[in-house]
């Protein structure tokens, strides 16, 4: 039997694309292996977001060249949004890649695998869902739901509308289908996941279509799936429906990730968010009005092209009266092809390092202080394991998407109630309350 190997790079579709690759190699007969040099196929799923990203990645296949050179019969496929952003010019600069295809092509390994010349293939169409593959679970409890994908924006940062197209998003009954087919197989928490969920739906033909709202309601009615969570919506989609849902829809979770980018007007015009500050201020303050619990999560990035001290003190202004529950921060990367590459008054890098120093410091006591709320109360954590940091406690996730560990008895898959005794800006700590668990 052959033995495949993949590494996953980048965000949640990526890793939704990888459980697809996964699945659709084992239904052609493949299995997998522990680790990359036991493999007879060498997959890597990559990201382009991001500098660093880039280089994470080609660190990597400098092993798999050597493992390609100690056995030629070996395979090696290079997928995802990297491979997309530079096409056919993989093949020239790493010879021995075999296949390249982007995040649209998923499905056409299998073709290429059962092809008679497994050399220099690419395939960079933006043609498939990879939701329509079968999946091999990381988690058997957990699912991610691929509702759209695509993107029509056109943030001048971003690389992904070049990577994954134009917006396509799925059938409403067809994601019914696939969630009432997850629950059926023991998945108690599913993730939707776009790079756009919020605006699910409009490219749908007028008889079929569903909005993003309408769509969690037929999904919160499905039997078994106990906790929807989706990634990432956008600020501009962001109506009051989607915010009144999250009060409304019982498996819906107290969380939205809400990316700000920057808290400067300006700079938000010259990243073509289409959203200024007051209209993200105004959208936080609904959340706030229908949903006073939730936890709020944000990405941000700093040192784009032309930001002053100014305007960096006005991101630093959002953090503070937003109070994120958490947040990804990025120091601004220059990516081909994008406007923003182009852009004059490129920030320095120690001038972005300093900035970013400054906004995790603010990030970090703002999210302590959120966390707070939580100690004394009991919560629902859906166990995913063991600690991390000690293996004798358990660990899991609230529905605010807070890390919990916690002392207490269950299995993977169970949801218990803890009683939070601890709250860092990261992690909650608690014990499994006796009272109301007959698990622990
Ligand atoms: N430089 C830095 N961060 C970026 N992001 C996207 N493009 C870039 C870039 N060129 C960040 C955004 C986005 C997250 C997934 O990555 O904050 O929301
Ligand atoms: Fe990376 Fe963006 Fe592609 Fe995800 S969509 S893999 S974050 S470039």
């Amino acid at each position: 039997m052959k033995r495949y190997h993949v590494t996953t790079f980048g965000c949640q579709m990526n890793e939704h694309d990888s459980e697809r690759m996964k699945g659709m190699l084992e239904s052609l007969g493949y299995s997998e292996a522990p680790r990359r040099d036991q493999a007879d196929l060498i997959l890597f799923n990559t990201c382009s977001i991001r500098e660093k990203a880039d280089e994470r990645f080609i660190a990597h296949l400098g092993e798999a060249k050597r493992l390609k050179n100690e056995d030629p019969t070996r395979v090696v496929g290079v997928g995802g949004c990297w491979a997309q952003s530079v096409k056919e010019e993989v093949f020239a600069r790493f010879p021995f890649v075999d296949v390249a295809f982007g995040p649209g092509q998923v499905h056409r390994l299998a073709e290429f695998l059962a092809s008679d010349s497994l050399t220099a293939q690419g395939f960079f169409e933006f043609e498939g869902f990879t939701g329509h593959l079968p999946a091999k679970r990381e988690r058997e409890f957990q699912g991610w739901v691929q509702i759209s994908v695509g993107c029509n924006c056109v943030c001048s940062y971003c690389i992904v509308p070049s990577t994954r197209g134009r917006e396509v998003s799925r059938l409403a009954g067809e994601l019914v289908t696939e969630v009432e087919a997850l629950a059926a197989d023991g998945v108690r928490e599913v993730t939707l996941l776009g790079q756009n969920v919020n605006s699910y739906g409009r490219d749908l033909p007028r008889d079929k279509r569903v909005t993003f709202a309408e769509l969690l309601e037929l999904l919160d009615a499905v039997d078994g799936v106990e906790r929807i969570r989706y990634t990432s919506p956008h600020p501009k989609d962001m109506r009051e429906d989607v915010i009144r849902a999250h009060a409304e829809l019982p498996s819906l979770c107290e969380h939205i990730h809400l990316p700000l980018q920057s808290g400067s007007s300006t700079v938000l015009k010259r990243m073509r968010r289409t959203y200024s500050r007051e209209r993200y201020l105004d959208r936080v303050a609904l959340i706030r009005e229908h949903v006073p619990d939730c936890a709020l999560t944000t990405d941000i990035i700093v040192g784009f092209p032309g930001e002053t001290e100014r305007d960096f003190e006005q991101t630093l202004e959002v953090a503070e009266e937003v109070g994120y529950d958490g947040a990804f921060t990025f120091l601004y990367s220059p990516r081909r092809g994008t406007e923003a590459a182009a852009l004059p008054d490129q920030v320095p890098h120690e001038v972005k390092v300093e900035r970013m120093e400054r906004l995790v410091e603010l990030v970090q006591r703002r999210a302590r202080e959120r966390a707070q709320r939580f100690v004394g109360r009991t919560l629902d954590v859906l166990i995913e394991g063991p600690s991390r940091t000690d293996p004798s406690r358990l660990r899991g996730r609230s529905r605010h998407n807070k890390v919990v560990n916690f002392t207490g008895l269950g299995s993977p898959g169970e949801i218990v109630d803890v009683l939070i005794t601890g709250a860092t800006s990261q992690t909650l700590a608690g014990e499994c309350s006796l009272v109301a668990t007959a698990a622990c």
